[in-house]
Parts: C-alpha cells; sequence; structure tokens
C-alpha cells in the first residue's frame, strides 16, 4: 500500500478516535474519578444555606424549613431561602457533585464533595444577629474542624490536595447592614464608611484564617442592591427620608471596598485565585428588564404580605399569619422580602458558571469554570 496524506489523516483519525475512547472508558471509571473531584466549600449567609439553620436555637426569622419554602423544586422545605435550588446547588451540579451537604446536618456526613458552612442571617461580624446565627468567624472554625477530620481520615497528603484544590464560595454582608437598620432603625450616615471598613476589615481576616488552613481557589457574590428588596422598599413608608438610597450606597461602598480587599489578597498570599461575581449588577438588571431574563415580576415577590410583598410573612410562621403566594413562582425575580426564586437562581448560577459569553457581571479574572478546572 502506498503511503498517501489519505492514509495518513484516517490512520491518525483512527488512532485519535481509539485514545479518545481509551481515555474516555479510564474517565469513567467512578473511584478514579472520586479522586479527580474538585470539592466545593460554601460558606455565608442565607442566600447559600442549605439548611444549616434547621439544626440551630434560632427563630423561625432566619429559618426556611416550612412550607411553602422548596416547593417548586424539592416538593419539601429544605431550609433553603427560595422556592427550589440556591446558585450554589447549581454551581454543584456544573462541577459534577451531588448536593453538597449542610454541615449542622446530623449523622455522618462525607466531605469528600464539600460541606456547607453557610447560615441564614449570618455577617461578616460577629455582632450581625448575633446569637440566632452561626457567624461567618464560627463557619471558618468549623471548616478547620472538617480540614482535621480529612486529615486523620485521608492522611495529610490526600486532605491537603483535596483542600488545595477545592472551590470556596461566599456570600456575606448583606446582613451586616440589614442588621443595624432593621433593629436600630438607621445607621449614622457620618459613619458609613467606617461601618464598611470594619465590615471588610473582618471579612478580609476571615478569607485568610480559611486560606492557612489551606484554600487557595475563591469565588466571592457581592452584596445586591439593598434598597431594592421587597422587604426594605416596603419599610420606606414607615422611614423618613434616604433610607433607601442610605441602603443602596452603603451596598455599594461595600462592593467597591470587596473589589480593593480581594485585589490587594491576591498580591499578598501566595496562590489565591478568585472569581467576584456582580451579583449587584446582575439583580439591577433583572429588576429593571425582567422580561429579558423570562421573568413577569422584577419588583414584587412571589409569597409574603402587603407592599411588594415586602413583609416577611411568608409561610405564616413569622408572628403574622398573613401571606399570599404567587400561582407562578418562576416568573418572579424574589420569592420571598428578601430572596431570590429558584428560576433567577438558575440563570444566575449559569452566568457566574461562565456559559454566557459576554460575561459582564464577572469581575474576578476568572470565572467559576476557570476555578473548578485549575489545578
Ligand atoms: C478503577 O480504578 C481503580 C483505581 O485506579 C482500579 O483499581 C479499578 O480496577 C478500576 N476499575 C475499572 C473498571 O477500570
Ligand atoms: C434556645 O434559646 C432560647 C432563647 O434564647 C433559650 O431559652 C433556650 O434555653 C435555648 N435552647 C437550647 C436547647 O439551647
Ligand atoms: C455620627 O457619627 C459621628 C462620627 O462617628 C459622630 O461624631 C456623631 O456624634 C454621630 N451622630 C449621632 C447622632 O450619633
Ligand atoms: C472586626 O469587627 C469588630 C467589631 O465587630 C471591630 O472591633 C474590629 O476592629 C474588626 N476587625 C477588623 C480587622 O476590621
Ligand atoms: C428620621 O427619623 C429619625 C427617627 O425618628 C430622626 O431622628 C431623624 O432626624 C429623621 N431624619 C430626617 C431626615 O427626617
Amino acid at each position: 500500500m502506498k503511503f498517501t496524506m489519505a492514509n495518513l489523516a484516517g490512520l491518525t483519525f483512527f488512532l485519535v478516535f481509539f485514545l479518545a475512547l481509551i481515555f474516555h472508558t479510564h474517565g469513567t471509571n467512578s473511584s478514579d474519578r472520586s479522586s479527580n473531584q474538585v470539592a466545593l466549600f460554601i460558606f455565608g449567609d442565607s442566600f447559600l444555606d442549605a439548611g444549616n439553620n434547621n439544626y440551630i436555637n434560632t427563630t423561625t426569622l432566619d429559618q426556611a424549613n416550612f412550607w411553602p419554602y422548596g416547593i417548586t423544586y424539592f416538593n419539601f422545605p429544605t431550609g433553603r431561602f427560595s422556592d427550589g435550588r440556591l446558585v450554589s446547588d447549581f454551581i454543584a451540579e456544573y462541577a459534577n457533585l451531588p448536593l453538597i451537604p449542610p454541615f449542622m446536618q446530623p449523622g455522618n456526613i462525607q466531605y469528600n464533595s464539600g460541606v456547607n458552612f453557610a447560615s441564614g442571617g449570618a455577617g461578616a461580624l460577629v455582632e450581625t444577629f448575633q446569637g440566632s446565627v452561626i457567624s461567618l468567624k464560627t463557619q471558618a472554625r468549623n471548616f478547620n474542624k472538617v480540614v482535621s477530620e480529612l486529615k486523620n481520615k485521608l492522611g495529610n497528603s490526600e486532605a491537603e490536595k483535596l483542600v488545595s484544590t477545592a472551590v470556596y464560595m461566599f456570600s456575606i454582608g448583606t446582613n451586616d447592614y440589614l442588621d443595624p437598620f432593621l433593629t436600630s432603625y438607621f445607621l449614622n450616615s457620618s459613619s458609613h464608611s467606617q461601618y464598611v471598613a470594619t465590615v471588610i476589615g473582618n471579612f478580609s481576616s476571615i478569607i485568610q484564617k480559611i486560606y492557612n488552613g489551606g484554600a487557595r481557589k475563591f469565588v466571592f457574590m457581592n452584596v445586591p442592591p439593598l434598597g431594592c428588596l421587597p422587604g426594605t422598599k416596603m419599610l420606606q413608608s414607615e422611614r423618613n427620608g434616604s433610607f433607601l438610597e442610605e441602603l443602596s450606597s452603603l451596598a455599594t461602598l461595600h462592593n467597591q471596598a470587596l473589589s480593593i480587599i480581594l485585589l490587594q489578597l491576591k498580591k499578598q498570599l501566595k496562590g489565591f485565585k478568585f472569581s467576584l461575581y456582580d451579583f449587584n449588577a446582575d439583580v439591577i438588571q433583572m429588576i429593571n428588564h425582567p422580561l429579558k431574563y423570562r421573568l413577569k415580576e422584577g419588583k414584587s415577590a412571589c409569597c409574603g404580605w402587603g407592599e411588594f410583598r415586602g413583609k416577611y410573612n411568608c409561610g405564616g410562621k413569622r408572628g403574622d399569619k398573613r401571606f399570599e403566594l404567587c400561582d407562578k413562582p418562576n416568573e418572579y425575580l424574589y420569592w420571598d422580602s428578601y430572596h431570590l426564586t429558584e428560576s433567577a437562581y438558575k440563570q444566575i448560577a449559569f452566568r457566574m458558571w461562565g456559559y454566557t459569553r459576554s460575561n459582564s457581571h464577572t469581575l474576578g479574572p476568572y470565572t467559576i469554570r476557570d476555578l473548578f478546572q485549575a489545578s
């Protein structure tokens, strides 16, 4: 047989096909995949809490383990503050991970895919809703316990590999600003930037603790437009002056300070990689152009009471039994007074992961997908 280019191309094709088949078969070996699996550890507040607050001594204000929470996807209330899955649930799915279990869940939790430490109501400051939530500082301490357990179970080198290749996802800050506004009426304006600096300072030191535990790949969602939540807008009529503007400007100040501190941490900490998602800008777009996002309602909540269904009564278990529930949660941006619907979280997760090419909302140099793929 004469060796022609066509033969060569055919042979090459055959070889590539054959090799691909071998690698494919190899790749589907399940024990092999689990050792290459990149874990997901989740920290923060009710945007990411998958049920930790079901197991702590708190009030129904910081819980979502009752009907109609969970009606769209799980068909039972898991403790997630939504009608279904959260951003972190979709991110886990895109990363081929199972649903990440809550740290507080009783029983023998396997940590190989990661674990969720987030607690509804939590803030970067220990004082935020203190006594009713698991603060970020305690969440970081729980992470250290998990690292020790992993070392005992897998040995130091396997545990260190799992921890250093894992992705660490955060949503924090919202409650640090809502707490003083909701409980002490308002924050002294002249001290806004001082307060933001304290919140960011505490957050930064907790990030460093988690980095010192071996974490390298970080994902952050910034703080949403706090003056545009049904729960805060409803309060406008009871409060005076520039209440909503103040809240939104605090969120903006916080988000600016967050980008700056992350760039500093990147310079200071060797191997520190991050992806910062502009949750704030994304939510504003969805409020202003719901139709573009296949939503019909961007301002009022699906579940709640009163103006904008902003009174935090969803489920009727928070003192006041009165509430309304919409027929089609998937047409709404907001599920309750403060939290989004599964249909909104699903779209946000899609953009965060990096599925859309023109992604104006990722501020970090990496998408989450990049971080899962990085070694
Ligand atoms: C999968 O991988 C493990 C460990 O590498 C190996 O012991 C096992 O035989 C493999 N199974 C298959 C079906 O290839
Ligand atoms: C839960 O908190 C309440 C009020 O703070 C307290 O009275 C009660 O003893 C606590 N229960 C447990 C089991 O810690
Ligand atoms: C507001 O804060 C400034 C600076 O922190 C302080 O000097 C002033 O007394 C405060 N005003 C009130 C009403 O608390
Ligand atoms: C953390 O917050 C506390 C108040 O909650 C404050 O006194 C402390 O200075 C903050 N730490 C940093 C590093 O900003
Ligand atoms: C708003 O109300 C608070 C509390 O009643 C009061 O101290 C403050 O002066 C008011 N501010 C304005 C701008 O009216």
